[in-house]
């Protein structure tokens, strides 16, 4: 089996931070920005909520889809910087869209959520044949978790949202998920003060670097070092199942965290840089959000069209990888 996606919507913020804005802050100047990141902008939610975000981009996909929003099973979102340890998102968008006959719960896998959050929907309607549609959102607030001190990651994020309506499919589809949580301690942000003094039998919290709460920490370098190759084991890992290459993708869809990632990707792929969906310069990293806000993009623009094969890979914190690979 397999999933079409029927539509999808998307919602940025209106505040927009360009490069020059961030010498306020850090030492820091555009080119080595846009050299070492490709980023030259980035949307800012302010106190906006996430779940709002959410549900700004879900009304748009539904209301693309021309569905009922009662017509909707499943709710699925992805966030890692969500307003609430508790309800999810996904219920407070399940009741703001009036997707009433829904259930509904939220992912969190990092920059990888957008993946794991449609390859669970395509799992969930291959099992749940009452199930016909669902809407998976991502949607990340990562200014309200980033430390505006750090120059080293305060210029990477971006804030924004984008939803999708699916349904089961005969169509192409395969997957790839995975997990090595040894890499933890390399990108992460706290939600409870560890007592340094309360002993676990586990050395898993020895050699997490010092952050206050809720702050993003980021080994830039290690976790740069895992992507060039997350990226590429991600997508041979899913296209080896259907027997499929990277010449017949027509389109990427990576995880926007750095244009230098997707280059040595492509080379490693072996193909040019021009079937890479590029976001990156104008969104920033969007954690979960940058796979679909990118997709709705290019969607939109007609940088994608129906009929085409997508390669949908994203890499992140955990550490997470994985990547979908389908006909749009
Ligand atoms: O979304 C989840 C996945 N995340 C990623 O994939 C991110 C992966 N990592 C990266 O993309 C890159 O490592 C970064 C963009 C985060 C950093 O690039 P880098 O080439 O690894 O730079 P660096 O951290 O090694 O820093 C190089 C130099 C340092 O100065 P010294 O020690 O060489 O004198 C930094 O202090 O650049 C300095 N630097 C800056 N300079 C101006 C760091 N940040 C800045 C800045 N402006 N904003």
């Amino acid at each position: 089996m397999g999933i079409n996606i029927i539509s999808m919507g998307s919602y940025l913020p209106e505040q927009v931070l360009t490069n020059e804005d961030f010498k306020k802050f850090v030492d820091t100047n555009d080119e080595w920005i846009r050299t070492r990141t490709g980023i030259c902008s980035r949307h800012m939610a302010g106190w906006e909520p996430t779940w709002y975000m959410g549900k700004q981009s879900a009304l748009k996909a539904i209301e693309r889809a021309g569905i009922d929003p009662k017509e909707i099973g499943l709710v699925i979102v992805s966030t890692i910087t969500s307003d609430f340890l508790t309800p999810s998102i996904a219920s407070v968008i399940q009741y703001e869209v009036g997707a009433e006959n829904a259930y509904a719960f939220d992912i969190n896998a990092a920059c990888s959520g957008f993946v794991y959050a449609v390859d669970t929907a395509e799992r969930f309607l291959r099992t749940d044949e009452n199930l016909k549609y669902v809407l998976v959102v991502a949607t990340e607030a990562l200014s309200r978790f980033t430390d505006f001190e750090d120059r080293g990651t305060c210029i990477l994020f971006g804030d924004g949202s984008a939803a999708a309506v699916i349904e089961r499919s005969d169509k192409m589809y395969s997957s790839f998920l995975a997990s090595d949580g040894s890499g933890a301690r390399k990108l992460f942000a706290r939600n409870v003060q560890i007592a340094s003094q309360v002993k676990v039998e586990s050395d898993f919290d020895d050699g997490f670097p010092e952050k206050p709460m809720h702050q993003l920490y980021q080994d830039g370098k290690e976790v740069y070092k895992f992507a060039v190759k997350a990226l590429p084991t991600a997508f041979r890992s899913a296209a080896e199942k259907i027997g499929i290459t990277s010449e017949e993708i027509d389109r990427f869809v990576p995880h926007q965290a750095n244009i230098r990632i997707i280059e040595t990707a492509a080379k490693n792929l072996g193909i040019g840089t021009e079937k890479f969906i590029v976001t990156v310069d104008h969104h920033g990293n969007t954690s979960s959000a940058s796979i679909p806000l990118a997709l709705c993009e290019a969607i939109e623009k007609g940088d994608i069209k129906r009929g085409q094969k997508l390669a949908l890979v994203g890499f992140g914190a955990g550490l997470t990888y994985g990547s979908i690979i389908l006909e749009y």
